[in-house]
């Protein structure tokens, strides 16, 4: 009697300490993002390159381990090429990777781009994506979102789709190439999305014809793909996002304060980002972000949330790329494509840009048609990521006017960024760069570069 008695306390305790262990669990996962729980990032800037990437920690560490892999082998292919090159004063080389993850259905839709110009005439555009189940990690190919036998019928669409995109656009192509390129082979259609619109596909530049015509993009619309997209997903709907007009406050009260801009570029991210929101209103503070294009559709939701704060948001384009290896058209689209995901996500359409590693000139900024914003007090947290010393930075070169670089994708940046403003609060308010030029009453020019205010 007295064993069993025993026992069941035991059996109690082990039953009290799963129960506070499944609320805790509860408690810290249950608003996080299910997809994300961390990032890794890398970035640096040296004589002859520079180099940022950016990749998941997926919860489903089979894909994962695919993923780290392939972003590694591609980073050290790029070294190898960027060491190589003897003479650095005409081009710097470049690696970029970003990725964009998704859910598509009941699987997971990740696109991890790569981008790397070790000179010529381009940057090497290569893109990786992974079709999965979440748990298992399996990979789905477009087969699988297909009626049985019907890939020939798809890829008949596709061929007439890409041609009638051709001479749309008044292009000379090569049906030989175009009829290679369409072919219902699972590497042809490697890279594709399922919307409300129907069957997104993507031909990587190379794929339907000559390196120049660049990536092209076909839509098959949803009429056109009963009985060959099984039915369960043709049946996606647009859902609109309600955006709310931004909080305004009163400036006025800040009239006898010093105005310092603290900015947040290569977000927006999960973790940081939304610390970083949380802590705000303890030092009345706004501030602005210059987010990445290519980030914005993953993490939508931290994005809207910070502009509905009333913090400013800016486009630092799309794929983090350095503009000065690209010709006008690839400019413009990373500008454009920017300007669109971040409208999708906001409601409206950014009018400040920051140019990744501040590379601008007048015909960059005659082409983006926006306002160029860039920094006088650069922390240099990506390097030191060292909250002690990012706010040391920041509080000794603090000055009315100024504008701090950050980047909300690393915790220490956000630490360091909020360290300063307990010890600056007395003498200066934190403004977003839009409350600057209206309580500085600065009227901005596209032809200039602003540094402060
Ligand atoms: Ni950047």
């Amino acid at each position: 009697m007295k064993r069993k008695k025993r026992l069941s306390k035991k059996g109690k305790l082990l039953l009290g300490v799963i129960v506070v262990g499944i609320v805790i669990w509860t408690l810290i996962f249950s608003n996080s993002n299910k997809n994300i729980t961390l990032e890794i990032h890398e970035i640096d800037n040296k004589a002859n390159y520079t180099l940022k990437i950016d990749y998941p920690t997926l919860s489903n560490k089979k894909i994962e381990n695919k993923v780290t892999s392939y972003i590694k082998n591609k980073k050290s292919e790029f070294l190898d090429n960027a060491l190589k090159i003897k003479d650095i004063s005409k081009s710097k080389c470049d690696l970029a990777i970003t990725y964009t993850l998704h859910d598509l259905f009941q699987y997971k839709a990740l696109y991890v781009t790569v981008y790397s110009y070790t000179g010529g005439a381009h940057y090497n555009k290569e893109i990786k994506t992974y079709y999965y189940d979440d748990k298992t990690g399996d990979e789905v190919t477009i087969k699988e979102f297909l009626e049985k036998d019907k890939f020939d019928v798809l890829a008949n669409l596709a061929y007439y789709q890409t041609i009638k995109y051709y001479e749309d656009n008044d292009k000379n192509y090569d049906e030989e190439w175009i009829k290679e390129g369409t072919k219902a082979i699972s590497d042809n259609y490697s890279y594709f999305n399922i919307t409300s619109d129907g069957l997104q596909l993507y031909f990587l530049p190379y794929q339907v014809g000559p390196y120049s015509d660049g990536e092209i993009s076909i839509l098959i619309s949803k009429n056109d793909l009963k009985g060959i997209v099984k039915s369960d997903y043709l049946l996606t709907e647009d859902t609109l996002v309600e955006v709310s007009d931004p909080l305004k406050r009163d400036l006025s009260k800040f009239k006898d304060k010093k105005l310092m801009a603290f900015t947040f570029d290569d977000g927006p991210s999960d973790g940081p980002t939304n610390k970083l929101l949380d802590n705000l209103e303890k030092y009345e503070a706004r501030v602005t972000f210059f987010a990445l294009g290519s980030r914005v559709s993953t993490y939508s939701k931290t994005l809207k949330r910070a502009y509905e704060m009333g913090n400013t948001i800016g486009s630092h384009t799309y794929s983090h790329l350095n503009l000065y290896q690209l010709n006008d058209y690839d400019i413009i689209k990373e500008i454009n494509n920017t300007n669109e995901v971040i409208k999708k996500a906001i409601g409206v359409t950014p009018d400040k840009l920051r140019a990744p590693y501040g590379n601008t000139n007048a015909h960059i900024k005659e082409l983006s048609d926006m306002y160029t914003i860039l920094w006088d007090i650069d922390t240099e947290d990506w390097k030191y990521k060292d909250a002690e010393k990012i706010k040391d930075n920041i509080v000794n070169h603090a000055h009315d006017g100024a504008i701090v670089l950050l980047h909300d994708i690393y915790n220490s940046s956000v630490e360091g960024a909020l360290l300063a403003m307990e010890e600056l609060k007395d003498e200066y308010a934190f403004v977003s760069i839009d409350e600057m030029i209206e309580l500085k009453n600065i009227s901005l020019d596209k032809t200039k570069t602003h540094f402060n205010f």
